[in-house]
């Protein structure tokens, strides 16, 4: 195989075969092919895509790059609920454990922000001494005492996909359908959970900008899942937006544990309920979404998903202190308002913009490598159809200093739209797929 000529072929729009595509994953993920050529690659597919059967390839081999963790002979049944990313996405922290509240077993590999899109790995890393890196071996005990673990992509985790998204990052390659279908199911094939159920995001912040690139995204993802022998459904929902009223680290994990109170804001909520009733529901736990939502809404209000958070927190050497006191979260250095310039309701809050103010607060990442401040983000977010009177909060920003705040006023402010029209009431849920 002559990496160069399959380079060309894919430029030129033919399909390359198994053997070829095989190797060619195998040069890059082991180093004999050099990441140019691999970005060359992945720019060619960006721009003229890949059959189904290429994509089928494209996934087998990166899941087969490192190690595949089998359930096999497990009493439970295996579910896993993956997003594609948006803005305020804490989700995961509570479907997690609420889906092993009611007897799921939960094996979630979570990936770091990048962008403006959060990551729930960053989340659970502001939880002092909330170990993200555990062995497959500590990682299956842990399901198997609590229910439920989340943790990050290990090395022997599809190696591959790890190389290569960090390469697709830096060289706009990432919104392609076929690499993004190839990147998740590779790691959720070799995450072992029978049951896949799909978040995917759709709108200014997301990657998919338009319903009809979701769909595209939710179907090929689905195809895959089937050709992998396992069991999938989807939701598109709306990522215009952002979801909840809180935006960075800590502070999503403070709402994602009100959230498991029984409390935290609609929207999160509802969400949680319905894509944790879909996993139940497509793994054969419950008979309809209908009743998988009353049994689950009771698990949030009566503490039983609560309970279970708890105990993974402590089993991954969390310190469980901020589920009572959040105030043993990293905490910012200063909180500056925002505050409305007249009265009106919240027609729109443009989650792109908030996605970009929390990034430049110190939230998120621009490069890989960058230090996260855990504390950074923003807090008591108005959300559509909230009514503030003139000089009334439409968020808090937090930070590390004021010179921080000061310089992303103007772009928070202008991040929400203000009306004196009620607006309708925002749909959360775009399509449902199964
Ligand atoms: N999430 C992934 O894991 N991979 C992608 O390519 C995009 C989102």
């Amino acid at each position: 195989m002559i990496p160069q000529w399959l380079i060309e072929q894919k430029r030129d729009g033919f399909a390359l075969s198994e053997e070829d595509l095989r190797s060619f994953i195998k040069g890059f993920a082991s180093g004999t092919i050099p990441d140019y050529q691999m970005a060359a690659l992945a720019m060619a597919i960006y721009f003229k895509g890949m059959t189904d059967t290429e994509v089928m390839v494209l996934t087998d081999a990166m899941m087969r790059s490192g190690d595949l963790i089998s359930f096999d002979g497990w009493n439970r049944p295996t579910a896993d609920k993956h997003s594609t990313g948006g803005i305020g996405d804490k989700l995961s922290l509570m479907i997690a454990p609420l889906a092993a509240s009611v007897g799921l077993a939960v094996p979630m590999i979570s990936g770091r922000g990048l962008g403006i899109t959060g990551g729930t790995l960053d989340k659970l890393e502001s939880i002092p001494g909330y170990n993200t890196r555990l062995t497959t071996e500590a990682f299956k005990q842990v399901i198997e005492t609590v229910g439920c673990s989340i943790i990050g992509q290990t090395e022997r985790l599809a190696p591959a996909d790890k190389k290569l998204y960090a390469l697709r990052d830096v060289t706009g390659t990432v919104p392609s359908i076929p690499l993004i279908t190839a990147s998740i199911m590779s790691k959720k094939g070799a995450e072992g959970a029978e049951t896949l159920i799909f978040d995917i995001k759709c709108g200014r912040a997301a990657f998919m900008r338009s319903i009809e690139q979701a769909r595209l995204l939710a179907e090929s993802l689905s195809r895959v899942g089937r050709a992998l022998n396992r069991k999938t459904a989807a939701l598109i929902t709306d990522m215009d937006q952002p979801l909840g009223r809180s935006i960075g680290n800590a502070v999503e994990v403070t709402e994602a544990v009100e959230t498991l109170k029984g409390k935290g804001p609609a929207d999160t909520r509802e969400l949680t309920l319905e894509l944790t009733a879909l996993m139940t529901v497509v793994t054969g736990l419950h008979s309809s979404v209908e009743i998988a939502r009353g049994e689950l809404a009771q698990r949030l209000d009566d503490g039983q998903a609560l309970d279970v958070f708890r105990k993974m927190v402590i089993a991954q050497g969390g310190d469980p202190r901020f589920i009572d006191d959040p105030t043993a979260l990293p905490q910012p250095g200063h909180r500056q308002w925002v505050t409305a310039p007249s009265s009106g309701y919240v027609a729109d809050v443009d989650a792109l913009a908030i996605g970009r103010v929390v990034l430049q607060l110190g939230g998120g990442r621009t490069k890989t490598d960058d230090t996260i401040d855990y504390a950074a983000g923003i807090e008591a977010l108005v959300q559509q159809g909230d009514y503030v009177e003139k000089g009334e909060p439409l968020m808090c920003l937090l930070a590390k200093s004021p010179s921080q705040t000061e310089a992303l006023l103007p772009l928070a402010s202008s991040s929400i739209t203000l009306s004196p029209e009620k607006p309708p009431a925002r749909k959360l849920i775009l399509e449902t797929l199964d």
